[in-house]
């Protein structure tokens, strides 16, 4: 069977890092609350000359390098984001240029914090349809752009960086990816979102989230659409080695893992040190978990996300 397996990962962060301690001398706000409420310590934030596309395409080249696949043998690039360097042209085309490849497919997509799982979904389909042999999938963010200084309810949550993997079109029964589920239920638009855009007001704008409400969202659809993707596929929670989940709340990880009975120490957690990154926080925590050696050749793994819409999703996959 055709299936696109991992070839592999790569991931890119700003150079400045921002602490807590050091946000709380800007903002009303301290170590001890964010910590306790969300377990971030803390966050990369993007100077002028970092943007999407440069901290995607640098994610994209290590990505490349581990893969052991040049370049122009990439035929898709599917870019997840919500802070895309133009309104157009997608921020993929100016990865493309940037890795040097002249022809090949190359768009964005908008899911917000679940982006990066809807992007790996369409490029696993296509890839399985026949339509490349090798693809990059990209999640990358500036969203410190996006956050409203004043608002230390939200301002505090977010950091900037960029993760992508390759995808190699492979004859396999049990590699790769499994199973992908998504959805999304526009009724809670009002609860996540920025308060501006190309088509109403003709400002990029600010974000805006009623975080309570939310974080009780997540922890049902999460645990949801994982028992989606393990039920697509016949495995059972016991059999999952790694849990890569979007990184928005150390609580919201916890509550997840515990209603499925997954073990806490299964769960990769980088929030603590990149705070959440939108649509990059799960290909980070990917990257992040290869090359420290959690995750190895053969292991089972699930990802998933939630995020403004709502939107939410997951995939099961043998890497
Ligand atoms: O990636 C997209 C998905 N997003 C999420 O998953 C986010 C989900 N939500 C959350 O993670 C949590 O709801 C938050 C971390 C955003 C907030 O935690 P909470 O436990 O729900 O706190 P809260 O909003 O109820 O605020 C509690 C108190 C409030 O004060 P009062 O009204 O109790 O006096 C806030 O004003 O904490 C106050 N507060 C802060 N204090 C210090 C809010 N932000 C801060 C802050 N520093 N940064």
């Amino acid at each position: 069977m055709r299936r696109s397996v991992i070839a592999g990962t790569g991931s890119a962060l700003p150079a400045r890092c921002v602490t807590n301690a050091q946000l709380a001398e800007q903002v009303d706000t301290s170590d001890e609350w964010i910590v306790e409420r969300t377990g971030i310590r803390q966050r990369h934030i993007a100077d002028a000359s970092e943007t999407t596309a440069t901290l995607a395409t640098e994610a994209a080249k290590k990505a490349l390098a581990a893969a052991g696949v040049p370049a122009d043998k990439i035929g898709l690039i599917v870019l997840a984001t919500a802070t895309p360097d133009q309104t157009f042209p997608a921020t993929a085309t100016k990865v493309q240029t940037a890795l040097g490849i002249n022809d090949c497919i190359a768009f964005d997509v908008a899911a917000v914090c679940t982006g990066f799982l809807y992007a790996l979904s369409v490029a696993d389909n296509m890839v399985k349809g026949g339509m490349a042999d090798y693809a990059l999938v990209i999640g990358a963010e500036t969203f410190s752009r996006l956050l409203d200084w004043e608002d230390r309810a939200t301002c505090v949550l977010f950091g900037d960086g960029a993760g992508a993997l390759v995808l190699k079109a492979e004859d396999t029964e049990d590699s790769g990816i499994l199973a992908t589920r998504l959805h999304a239920d526009g009724r809670h638009n009002e609860l996540l979102y920025v308060d501006g855009g190309p088509s109403t007001t003709g400002t990029v704008g600010k974000l805006r989230m009623k975080g309570k409400e939310v974080f009780r969202h997540a922890v049902v659809n999460l645990a949801d659409v994982l028992n989606e993707v393990l039920a697509a596929t016949g495995h059972q929670p016991h059999e999952i080695d790694w849990v890569v989940p979007h990184q928005a709340n150390k609580r919201i990880l916890d509550a997840t893992a515990k209603k499925l009975g997954l073990a806490p120490e299964k769960v990769v957690v980088t929030v603590d040190q990149h705070a959440n990154t939108s649509a990059a926080s799960v290909p980070l925590a990917l990257d992040t978990a290869v090359r420290d050696g959690r995750i190895k050749k053969g292991d089972l793994i699930v990802m998933e996300a939630m995020g403004g819409g709502f939107t939410w999703g997951a995939a099961i996959a043998r890497y």
